[in-house]
């Protein structure tokens, strides 16, 4: 999909398809609508009077010009109730545009941004790409038969009419591009089967990143993790024959900026290990490195907008396979921290290759360590798959991604670490075990990671919910989500604004 930003207006730039916008009541008519509406005698007010189109939330409709406009055609799509309104809808309307463009092998299309509401060029610039982006991703690596229809949106262009418009609207794309570009990325790593997606895989696009935006890249393997004291990260890995990594990846745009580090969970498969999972749906534990992904891809994002910002990212990448060499229930580990662990199920791994990465991120005395991982079941039973589970021990670190969350729309619902649940973690043999109930199983989860944090400005991510989801969504198709990436983003992107 390649982008243009052009002078011009609606009415008189000729295209292949030009989009118009329009909210639910018709006595609304603004904007390049009015303007297109006049020019055209006032079909559209008349279709919308008699009903042909209501401005429906997401309703397109299709309509040829017969010459009577520059454009060849027009595409309306509804925005639903004025009062509404959002960026999120603005962001689902693009989508929905852009799917019925796609899917009519229509090649170009045309939209003019003007202000809207309470929203700038540059918001609406940026939503309307992100959604357009976002919503049309397909995932097709694998694909011999379907590729070659190549149903896909060649050109886009973005008019403005003055420059100050023009200039917004540059940026705004600018912007949408690199991180939607970002979460696309995340969202190929994760619909990746685990036989293409290895850790050996990962640490190599971690290199090439490395490479190509001028960051410092630590790569070690198990016996470099055993011989720093990893005993965590080392027992799950040597469960499987897949050679782990961990990765350690530094993007510093300047001297002595704050300094965040973010942990992404990067279990490429998750089998259980020795406590090994059912085997219905266990395909879908490909995507149990998708915090992994989310970093490494905030990272690339925050590189190319060049945020100001020390940012570490640690990814702790392994199979979780019950091989010859596995760990077991009742098998003690000595975490990089000190502590130790004694193991219940082999399938609470996350929280094992976490504890010794979150033990290695402290060692950078960062600003904020802020971890995503797939972490739980109990947290989709507890906030199904829309909305990320978020934990910490900090409530200014807690606000800011909140305030993150409520911007994109990456919807994360905090839940408590109180103490009581840390009960059940104790254990007769070490310092405590991998697992306690079944109950608050999420919380529980979040309890053992806090027990590496100390009293750093800490939040977890459990993002087992929206990672992976099995229903399309206004612009996330299904499969692999990318979520977090623009969470994250938006949370670097404001952290200068306190
Ligand atoms: N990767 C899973 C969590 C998960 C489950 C993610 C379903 C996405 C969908 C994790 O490693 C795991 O297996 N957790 C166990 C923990 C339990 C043994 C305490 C779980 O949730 O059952
Ligand atoms: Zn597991
Ligand atoms: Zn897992």
């Amino acid at each position: 999909m390649k982008f243009k930003v052009d002078k011009g207006r609606s009415e008189d730039y000729p295209c292949e398809i030009l989009l118009l916008f329009s909210f639910e009541s018709h006595d609304s008519i603004e904007g390049p609508l009015l303007k297109v509406d006049q020019r055209w005698k006032g079909f559209l007010s008349e279709l919308m009077k008699q009903g042909d189109f209501r401005g429906e939330r997401f309703q397109c409709h299709l309509l040829y010009t017969h010459g009577l406009l520059s454009a060849k055609r027009v595409l309306l799509t509804g925005l639903g109730k004025k009062d509404e309104f959002s960026l999120e809808t603005w962001r689902g309307a693009s989508s929905k545009a852009g799917q019925f463009i796609r899917d009519s092998g229509i090649k170009q299309l045309v939209f003019q941004i003007s202000r809207m509401e309470s929203f700038s060029e540059k918001e609406l610039a940026e939503a309307f790409v992100t959604g357009l982006m976002l919503g049309t991703y397909q995932y097709k690596e694998f694909k011999t038969v379907e590729k070659e229809k190549n149903k896909e949106i060649e050109e886009v262009i973005l008019l403005g009419e003055t420059e100050k418009e023009l200039d917004l609207i540059q940026e705004g794309l600018r912007e949408g591009r690199i991180i939607s570009e970002a979460v696309c990325q995340a969202r190929d790593w994760v619909n990746a089967p685990s036989n293409q997606a290895t850790p050996t895989f990962l640490a190599q696009q971690a290199q090439k990143i490395a490479k190509e935006y001028g960051m410092e890249i630590q790569v070690f393997d198990v016996d470099q993790a055993e011989a720093m004291g990893m005993g965590a990260f080392v027992a799950v890995a040597k469960g499987s024959k897949e050679p782990g990594k961990f990765v350690i990846l530094e993007y510093n745009k300047g001297k002595n900026l704050e300094k965040i580090v973010l942990i992404g969970k990067g279990i490429t498969f998750d089998s259980g290990g020795i406590s090994i999972k059912p085997s219905e749906k266990m395909e879908r534990m490909k995507d149990d490195m998708s915090g992994a992904a989310a970093v490494l891809a905030t990272l690339k994002a925050a590189a190319e907008l060049q945020i100001p910002l020390h940012l570490i990212g640690i990814l702790p990448l392994t199979e979780n396979l019950p091989g010859g060499k596995a760990y077991k229930p009742g098998d003690i580990l000595k975490t990089l921290s000190g502590q130790t662990v004694e193991v219940i199920s082999t399938d609470a791994e996350g929280r094992l290759i976490l504890s010794d990465a979150l033990a290695y991120g402290l060692r950078y005395q960062p600003k904020a360590i802020i971890d995503l991982a797939t972490l739980t079941g109990a947290c989709v039973v507890a906030l199904g798959d829309y909305v990320i589970g978020l934990f910490g021990n900090d409530e200014a670190l807690l606000k800011r991604i909140q305030k993150a969350s409520d911007e994109t729309g990456e919807k994360a619902w905090q839940l408590p670490l109180w103490d009581e649940y840390f009960e059940y973690l104790k254990s007769d043999v070490a310092d405590f075990k991998n697992v306690g109930t079944r109950s608050a199983g999420a919380i529980i989860g979040a309890i053992f990671l806090s027990k590496f944090v100390g009293e750093t400005p800490w939040a977890h991510l459990d993002i087992a919910g929206p990672a992976y989801i099995e229903k399309e969504r206004p612009y996330i198709p299904k499969g692999g989500t990318g979520v977090g990436v623009r969470l994250l983003i938006q949370l670097l992107r404001n952290w200068g604004k306190g």
